[in-house]
């Protein structure tokens, strides 16, 4: 494997990588296997993204999973990296009540998921969520753009920030910053205003869906490695198509399972 550096991503080196202009990765993690793998790999950030609920149990939005769903993906992710940043999401329901509510399942999450740091939704609405967390000394990374947990009120997943919408998230991005987490995810929205986020805040900027002018980049691992069917979404790229992959393996494991041809000789015991 490539020299990858340094030998421990923290919530402080992305700031160096923004002000040194070397652009980070993040992928989505939910089980230890792929986290060993994406973390050798050099991948920076790993995110135990609420996306969980529909990625790993099914569900069509990432609305129903809980604080106590999340804390084992976030604890195999946590046990699997040796290098990379591991943040964990906090789902929807465990902090929108206020500071309090926020800074007791932060606390728990911190505890139990061995993680680095969370993740929250939205901007000027959950300012005084983050500064409790930061008190606290919990590392928070907020997520401003479209935010899935409000997919029902932006009317499903569309892009955030067009035309007059733009000074909304230019003034979602300098409260966070202000409240003092230590990087955004900027979600669906034009290049061009992500890139103007990018240089005005001094935290790190990590885009998905916004172009090429964010400090980092994320993406879904099930979308980068290609295991949906059909034609990914605009700004995903897959790097793998892991589905035809396993479809094949599959199919050619159930032939040679009704042919008798597997388990072969080698594969069985004396
Ligand atoms: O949960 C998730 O996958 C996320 C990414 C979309 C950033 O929050």
């Amino acid at each position: 494997m490539h020299d990858i550096s340094p030998k421990v991503v923290r919530t402080g080196t992305l700031l160096e990588f923004k002000n040194s202009g070397r652009k980070f990765s993040a992928l989505t993690s939910y089980d230890s296997l792929t986290s060993g793998i994406f973390d050798e790999a050099g991948i920076d950030v790993l995110l135990v993204g609420d996306s969980a609920a529909d990625n790993v149990l099914g569900y069509e939005t990432t609305l129903p999973i809980t604080v106590d769903e999340m804390i084992p993906f976030g604890r195999a992710v946590s046990r699997a990296a040796s290098r990379a940043l591991v943040v964990v999401d906090m789902p929807f329901g465990s902090y929108e009540s206020g500071p309090e509510e926020a800074l007791q399942n932060a606390i728990k999450i911190m505890k139990l998921s061995g993680a680095s740091a969370v993740k929250l939704e939205g901007g000027i609405r959950s300012v005084s969520q983050i500064r409790a967390l930061v008190t606290a000394g919990i590392p928070v990374m907020a997520h401003i753009g479209f935010t899935p947990q409000s997919v029902h009120s932006l009317s499903g997943a569309k892009v955030q920030g067009r035309g007059d919408g733009a000074q909304e998230v230019i003034d979602d991005a300098l409260a966070v910053q202000e409240a003092g987490a230590f990087s955004v995810v900027l979600e669906l929205v034009p290049a061009t205003l992500a890139t103007q986020v990018s240089k005005m805040l001094e935290i790190p900027t990590i885009g998905i869906g916004a172009g090429a002018g964010t400090d980092g980049q994320i993406l879904v691992w099930t979308d980068f490695a290609g295991l949906y069917p059909g034609k990914p979404r605009k700004f995903v790229k897959q790097y793998a198509g892991l589905r035809e992959i396993l479809l094949e393996a599959a199919a050619q494991y159930r032939q040679d399972v009704s042919e008798s041809t597997f388990p072969a000789s080698d594969n069985s015991h004396e």
